[in-house]
């Protein structure tokens, strides 16, 4: 039978208990996470969010409650009073804060029993993570667990103070409303008071931000949930969180400088790390071409070399054509790679880029006895050590090379590097390597719809320089947005925004939206702009990605209280779930499942 507290206040929590403590009385309260029965005494680890205490339940000084201990059970809830002692010698644990330490146990209460839970509550289990899903709070009650989520805190309330003393406002932004472009589909609401009619929950907070800038609100922040329904990754959710903000009358230096205070800020007072600022800058342009890859991980080198000026003629169709047909030809020496990769390994990386839409890896390696390659009867002797040299190569090294168009290529190389990286065990996992990548494209080109969409979002300025670039050539146009990367991982992105009803009007029928679309889908952003709108940017921070890369982990799930699981659904409410047809008849939706 569950006790009732009947008055009992808690004194400490059980991972604050020190050598100074020692002689006095304490009422802790918490789980029992082990016991351990040694002849006369009972000995409990009792835990709660500040840590483990010890406590002990002496036979010869109560029997009662000596008698009683031997009911608990793990995960048991139990309170006790007592004195505070110290632990014999033998019994000292130097791994935890409260391990010199011991409460003798004068009274306790049983506040709760518990079923044997599904796994162990402990760190470093190995259960299913559907099962760790359906019993979050069991699996939130894990210290490692807990120490992210307070972690989530920290970096939450900091970011608070920081975005305060700088002069930003905390406003709130409609979770009902109407579809904001950030490129993913929407969950849409149905309203029952406009049959047929649906609101959106927003993918981000943009529109609204940028008409606070309009309103004169200078500056604005929060940390809101965003909402997109797009496939699950380690680093995605159909909802997650950002730091979002938008100041006004900035350019792109002024938005990263306000930044770098913020990150650093976070890294020093949440984890005690130093980052060294200015942040580095990349261009797009450079990021790509050096790394093939628009987040790229700068833990490690491994760099691409483009040889297409070296192979433009060459025999070997493959290469010559790819230059021809305006791609590239680019290659990775993996520096003593051929200890690594035997030919079996060889071949599975041809097959890794394939899944990057290459249609082949040649390899070429560096050994003792000369080069071995299947592509080396292509050229002529004199040809390959050029290509050698280029690629810097030497015995020892294993040079891989793939011909296509250029967005084959950054794709395939971009992710062969990462994975060379992993193999070849080059990353420094203690390091956070934080950066700019700048000057994006404006504007992508579609191949399925057939048309341009913005690179960011349909609200990006292009470079002051670029604006003429829209009406002669707009794919060549630079924006004026910027992304953070951290160890290879999108943290942020944002942009300075156009301003100008014109400009906005022409972004829009670039993107193919014909007047009456753009009118209809972003008019109250156009009709604002008729009104006095200040220059004005900004950018959204994945609190989730952040916090995850702070806690050390792999997947923002182990971030998130409560995440949906790969099928975007949540296993301990079952959502998605049906609803009445009442309900349904309400809102006028007939299914048709
Ligand atoms: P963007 O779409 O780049 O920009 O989003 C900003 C940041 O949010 C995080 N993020 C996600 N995190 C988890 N799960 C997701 N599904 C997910 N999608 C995005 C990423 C990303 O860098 N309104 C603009 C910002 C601006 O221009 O100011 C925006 O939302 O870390
Ligand atoms: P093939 O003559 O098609 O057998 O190709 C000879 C070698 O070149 C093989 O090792 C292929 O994997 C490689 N290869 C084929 N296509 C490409 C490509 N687009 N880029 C790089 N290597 C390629």
């Amino acid at each position: 039978m569950e006790e009732l507290l009947q008055g009992w206040k808690r004194t400490s929590c059980c991972g604050e208990i020190r050598m100074e403590d020692v002689g006095k009385k304490a009422t802790l309260m918490g789980w029992a996470a082990k016991r351990r029965d040694l002849g006369g005494l009972i000995f409990v680890d009792l835990r709660d969010r500040s840590g483990v205490a010890q406590i002990v339940f002496d036979q010869s000084r109560s029997p009662e409650n000596f008698k009683k201990a031997e009911r608990i059970r793990s995960e048991y809830v139990i309170a006790v009073k007592g004195s505070i002692v110290k632990r014999d010698k033998e019994t000292v644990n130097p791994k935890i804060p409260t391990g010199e330490v011991e409460l003798k146990v004068e009274e306790f209460k049983i506040l709760s029993t518990a079923e044997t839970p599904p796994f162990y509550i402990e760190d470093g289990i190995t259960a299913n993570e559907n099962v760790r899903l359906k019993y979050r709070y069991l699996d939130l009650r894990r210290p490692e667990m807990q120490a992210n989520i307070m972690m989530r805190h920290k970096v939450a309330q900091i970011t608070r103070k920081y975005m305060d003393d700088n002069g930003f406002l905390e406003i709130e932004t409609p979770m009902l409303t109407k579809s904001t472009p950030e490129g993913a589909r929407d969950y849409l609401v149905p309203s029952r008071l406009h049959p047929g009619k649906f609101f959106a929950l927003p993918q981000s907070p943009q529109l609204f931000k940028q008409l606070f800038m309009v309103s004169g609100l200078d500056r604005y922040y929060q940390i809101v949930r965003c909402f997109r329904d797009e496939d699950l990754r380690s680093d995605r959710q159909p909802e997650f969180t950002q730091i979002d903000m938008e100041m006004s009358f900035v350019e792109p230096a002024d938005v990263l400088e306000i930044n770098e205070g913020l990150i650093c800020r976070i890294f020093e007072e949440a984890i005690g790390v130093k980052l060294k600022r200015p942040f580095r800058r990349l261009t797009w342009e450079e990021a790509m071409s050096r790394y093939g890859s628009d987040k790229p991980d700068t833990r490690f080198g491994l760099e691409l070399t483009d040889i297409s000026e070296l192979v433009k003629d060459c025999g070997f169709n493959v290469f010559a054509s790819a230059v021809k047909n305006g791609g590239s030809v680019r290659g990775i020496n993996a520096k003593g790679g051929a200890a690594v990769f035997a030919r079996r390994e060889l071949d599975a990386l041809v097959e890794f880029v394939k899944t990057y839409g290459a249609k082949g890896l040649a390899w070429v390696t560096i050994t003792e006895e000369g080069l071995k390659s299947p592509i080396t009867k292509f050229f002529s002797g004199e040809q390959m050590d050029k290509i050698i040299a280029r690629m810097g190569g030497e015995k020892g090294d294993v040079i891989f090379f793939v011909a296509d168009k250029n967005k084959v290529v950054f794709d395939s190389l971009g992710a062969l590097r990462l994975e060379l990286a992993q193999r070849l065990k080059l990353i420094d996992y203690s390091r956070f390597d934080v950066l700019w990548v700048n000057e994006f494209p404006l504007l992508e080109y579609d191949e399925q719809e057939k048309r341009f969409v913005a690179c960011h979002h349909p609200f990006t300025s292009p470079m002051d320089e670029d604006i003429a670039l829209l009406e002669s050539d707009p794919c060549r146009a630079r924006a004026k947005s910027y992304d953070i990367i951290i160890n290879g991982c999108e943290i942020g992105g944002g942009s300075v925004r156009i301003h100008s009803r014109k400009l906005q009007e022409k972004m829009f029928s670039l993107l193919g939206f014909d007047k009456e679309t753009a009118w209809a889908r972003f008019g109250f952003l156009l009709e604002a702009f008729k009104y006095g709108a200040p220059p004005h940017g900004g950018i959204a921070y994945g609190l989730d990605r952040l916090v995850m890369l702070l806690c050390g982990k792999s997947s923002i799930r182990d971030v998130i209280a409560f995440p949906k699981v790969q099928n975007s659904s949540c296993p301990m409410t079952d959502a998605p779930s049906d609803v009445d047809a009442k309900q349904l008849k309400e809102l006028h939706i007939r299914t048709d499942t």
